[in-house]
């Protein structure tokens, strides 16, 4: 595995090792405070460059934090702080960065951009979020997925919301793993026609698109939401209010499942949008679990790029 930049493009071995890897590693920390570092130092002498050309709470700080604690170095980056943001193209900044670090995380708009710092960079490239998708998001949920049911299989998971990164994720994932997806937005906000062709075609799981959010609900085991504006949109977060009004994860919803129903947000909510405060802060919320997996899956997907896992 050189890169992780799409799910797709990672073998199913490799996705099945992450996920077990992960479980390792997250049991190993029990009990040990944040700062510590892991067995052995994998990442000893290894510096991490995280460049961020968007906001991030999560992604920042878990990557920050997990490579610390493998033993390696992080150095947090802004792309309008750096010579990108005034016109240095992405692949000399590749080629530059490759000769400091020994890893590039990037959070980008297009995947382009992503796909161009890979081309150019000797080093592994992450994709830490892009306007088309957002991998660590998607294994970290599978993850914690696994950690509350055990199996995917038979599994009803519906998202609701705007068909965004966070769903063609989800796609991808639908390809390889089985699991009943279920994606439930407005018309005109559906996810990418080639993913939902993909997840279609390769007969892995049963997918289903609707534009019905009662009736989709019923039989949910996960309901999973999202913003309804992502970031680059939020000139729209007023006007698509009135348009995904039907669409909010709020108790009546989660009462429509008939089953006790998980709720699973990647975060950042926007309380009162997608989400209410009550359904965030019920028993069956489990976005914060969710949010610490992060950290848990990304030190496993490093270690897979550094040939360094046991798995
Ligand atoms: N879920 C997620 O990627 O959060 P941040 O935008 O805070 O990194
Ligand atoms: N869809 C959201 C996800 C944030 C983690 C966005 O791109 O803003």
């Amino acid at each position: 595995m050189k890169n992780f930049l799409n799910i797709s493009d990672t073998s199913i071995q490799d996705l099945t090792g992450i996920l077990e890897q992960a479980k390792m590693m997250k049991n190993a920390r029990i009990g040990l405070p944040k700062g510590a570092c892991d067995e052995g130092q994998p990442l000893s002498q290894h510096i991490v460059a995280l460049v961020f050309e968007k906001p991030s709470t999560r992604t920042r700080t878990s990557f920050d934090v997990g490579v610390r604690q493998l033993g390696g170095q992080p150095m947090l980056l802004s792309g309008t702080e750096m010579q990108l943001g005034q016109g240095e193209t992405i692949s000399d900044t590749a080629r530059v960065l490759s000769r400091y670090v020994d890893l590039i995380m990037l959070r980008t708009f297009e995947s382009q951009t992503l796909y161009e710092m890979a081309k150019h960079s000797t080093v592994p490239v992450i994709n830490g979020l892009t306007d088309y998708n957002h991998p660590c998001q998607i294994m970290c949920d599978i993850f914690t997925i696994f950690e509350n049911k055990k199996h995917l299989d038979n599994l009803k998971i519906v998202y609701v919301g705007d068909g965004n990164n966070i769903v063609n994720s989800w796609l991808v994932m639908a390809s390889i793993l089985p699991m009943h997806f279920v994606c439930v937005c407005p018309s005109g906000y559906e996810p990418d026609n080639e993913l939902m062709d993909k997840v279609q075609s390769s007969n892995i799981s049963t997918f289903e698109l609707s534009h019905n959010p009662s009736e989709s609900v019923i039989g949910a085991d996960i309901i999973y939401t999202d913003v309804w504006a992502s970031m680059g949109q939020k000139n729209e977060s007023k006007s698509r209010e009135k348009i995904f009004l039907e669409y909010q994860v709020n108790s009546a919803m989660m009462s429509k499942t008939n089953k006790n129903t998980l709720l699973m947000h990647c975060l950042p909510a926007e309380r009162g949008r997608e989400t209410t405060d009550n359904v965030m802060e019920s028993k069956n919320s489990i976005v914060f679990q969710q949010a610490e997996n992060r950290m848990h899956i990304q030190n496993a997907i490093m270690l897979k790029l550094f040939d360094k896992g046991s798995l």
